[in-house]
């Protein structure tokens, strides 16, 4: 049984934060009790709001995200959650500095739980696209393919 999520992008204040928003959206709506957190894998933006911009497309898809604060990603990570969701192959790469091995087999791309031709692209970076749009509609579709997957 699942117990715990944590989701990680570079400066967690976009993607993951997005994707911890839709995940305790989606997860209080079907009455299940998950702990979930969100992480980044720098600490450029520590203890800040997520991004202004992604906030409002969150909002406008009716996830608040406002309360959520950016954190780097830390050592007891690995122990304390479950499963540890990257947005893209370079977010993999840093996890496998920090976490040398997987023995749980836990640290995975989110996307990969998609069928189809969406499965393990990378979620784009919208502080650098500017389409915030599409970033949320990916994360979106991984997080309902990951809860049914883990709860299937
Ligand atoms: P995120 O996006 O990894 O989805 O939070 C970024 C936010 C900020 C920066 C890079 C990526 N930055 O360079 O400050």
């Amino acid at each position: 049984m699942v117990k715990s999520v944590l989701f990680v992008c570079l400066g967690n204040i976009c993607r993951s934060p997005t994707a911890e928003g839709i995940f305790r959206s989606k997860i209080k709506t079907k009455g299940f009790k998950i702990l979930h957190d969100s992480a980044g894998l720098t600490n450029w933006h520590q203890g800040q709001s997520p991004y202004e911009p992604m906030q409002t497309t969150c909002e406008k898809h009716g996830y608040n995200i406002s309360d959520l604060k950016a954190r780097i990603i830390k050592k007891e990570d690995y122990r304390d959650f479950d499963w540890i969701l990257a947005m893209d192959d370079q977010n993999i790469d840093e996890l496998k500095n920090i976490y040398p091995s997987d023995p749980d087999n836990k640290i995975r791309k989110i996307t990969s739980f998609i069928d189809g031709s969406l499965n393990r692209i990378n979620v784009p970076d919208p502080y650098y696209t500017g389409d915030y749009e599409a970033s949320l509609n990916l994360i979106e579709q991984a997080v309902e393919a990951f809860l049914n997957q883990i709860f299937e």
